[in-house]
């Protein structure tokens, strides 16, 4: 008897305790908000840059016509040199977590390179904030399961920077070929521009004023390669995936557009790297083709081209451009950036009827955050099609690097009977860095 009461008492004890260490969901999404200011009606969003490079300091123009631009942060003074500029009324921070503080600011731009962006992102939920953040949204698949559910849990909003979608030419695009105008869709071809094929690169001291440590954050640690930072990390598999992913979470996002697989998946992937890497140069596939099946049958071969450099410059107008073309029994559409065509002249000419789905409509891809961050609605590219679309481009790159064929099960988001693949889904973080801390 008196053991039986010992043993509830024991019983009772650790109910307890684990009741006061796992805190429900409900209460700490709440508190999560509590951290940010409350947007008023009036009152223009607090904006604040994370990641001052080209890109971070283009699209926080944008958020700063909007807003109100508070914070920037680098990690590299240099570039936190050129925020200021643009922005001398802003704090600097060389930490995000102490910008993350902040109670003033409402929306999150991430201009940091892609191996940090799932930390960042995660860090500026957990704070309360709205994110608007660069593409590829991750570096694995598994950073997407649990951004897709960080985001859901908190109900925060976050645009993915995948600005095509607010583009006319391309909702045009699919939303013809949604309608069926070119038949029964069959096949879709993607080109992306070709990576680079470069090295091998020399170790060097760091400069001053970079903190390559926090530079690398999780990832593994490495001397000081110049080519490794600004602009050309998109080259190493370490921190990118190379075109595949950089242009490939523009055009790839434009095909499950296209092909009404956004919140899904291809069901089998094949890919090759066409060219062998330098060694001690770059190593994400500079020229690849990587074919894909969808449920219903449709086929889609996403391949680099020599047609265009890395921002998309036409290199050689007689090479194929970069874009997507859908194809079906009753003809082509092929869309890339400020062109659209046809295989015929009245597939573009002819209105839709109004009994046409018509597909989410954004002209302008930060208005259309900032308008959610009022609406509290889902953006045009949310987290979940931004998940999706860059889960194309890594499944490309890991079947490249396996070098066979894969099965995919979009519904579980795992291989099909494949440890090894299913083994590619996720990367190791390196110490102190985890998704859990954040
Ligand atoms: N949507 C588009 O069309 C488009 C175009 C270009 C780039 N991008 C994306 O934007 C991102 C940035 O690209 P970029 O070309 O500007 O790169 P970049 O290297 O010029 O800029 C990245 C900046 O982030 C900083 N940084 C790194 N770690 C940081 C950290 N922990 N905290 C704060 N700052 C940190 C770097 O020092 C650098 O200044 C990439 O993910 C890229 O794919 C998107």
């Amino acid at each position: 008897m008196q053991i039986l009461n010992t043993r509830r008492h024991f019983l009772q004890t650790s109910a307890a305790v684990a009741a006061a260490t796992t805190l429900p969901q409900w209460f700490l999404a709440e508190s999560a908000q509590a951290a940010t200011k409350p947007l008023g009606p009036n009152d223009k969003p607090g904006v604040a840059l994370i990641g001052c490079g080209g890109r971070g300091r283009g699209v926080a123009r944008e958020a700063a016509a909007l807003g109100q631009m508070l914070a920037v942060c680098d990690v590299d003074d240099a570039n936190l040199a050129q925020a200021q500029k643009i922005w001398p009324e802003a704090k600097l921070y060389k930490d995000f977590r102490k910008l993350l503080e902040r109670d003033d600011v409402h929306i999150i731009v991430n201009g940091t390179p892609d191996h940090w962006h799932t930390l960042v992102n995660l860090a500026a939920l957990k704070a309360g904030k709205d994110i608007y953040s660069e593409k590829p949204l991750t570096l694995t698949i598994d950073e997407g399961k649990r951004l897709v559910q960080a985001v859901r849990d908190s109900k925060r909003v976050l645009q993915t920077g995948s600005q095509q979608r607010s583009d006319k030419n391309f909702r045009l695009a699919c939303e013809l070929v949604r309608n069926g105008r070119i038949g029964k869709l069959k096949h879709v071809n993607v080109w992306l521009p070709h990576g680079r094929r470069e090295g091998p690169f020399e170790t060097t001291p760091v400069p001053a004023g970079l903190d390559w440590d926090m530079w690398q954050g999780p990832v593994a640690k490495t001397d000081y390669v110049k080519e490794k930072t600004h602009v050309t990390f998109r080259y190493f598999w370490e921190y990118s995936g190379g075109t595949k992913t950089d242009w490939g979470a523009h055009h790839n996002d434009i095909a499950l557009w296209g092909t009404g697989f956004e919140r899904s998946g291809p069901v089998s992937i094949e890919g090759q790297s066409l060219a062998p890497m330098i060694p001690g140069g770059f190593t994400a596939a500079s020229e690849y083709a990587v074919a894909y099946t969808y449920a219903n049958g449709v086929t889609q071969l996403t391949r680099s081209t020599h047609g265009n450099d890395w921002k998309g410059s036409v290199l050689d107008k007689a090479v194929q451009q970069h874009g997507v073309r859908f194809e079906g029994t009753g003809g082509w559409i092929f869309v890339t950036r400020g062109k659209i065509e046809a295989s015929h002249g009245d597939l573009l000419t002819t209105p839709l009827p109004s009994s046409a789905k018509r597909l989410y409509a954004s002209d302008n891809h930060m208005k259309n955050l900032f308008d959610c961050v009022r609406s509290r609605q889902q953006p045009i590219c949310d987290v979940e099609i931004g998940h999706r679309s860059v889960t194309v481009c890594h499944l490309g790159v890991i079947a490249m690097r396996l070098g066979r064929a894969l099965k995919w099960n979009p519904a579980t988001e795992q291989f099909v009977g494949d440890t090894a693949a299913n083994g590619w889904l996720a990367r190791e973080q390196r110490k102190p860095w985890s998704y859990e801390m954040m």
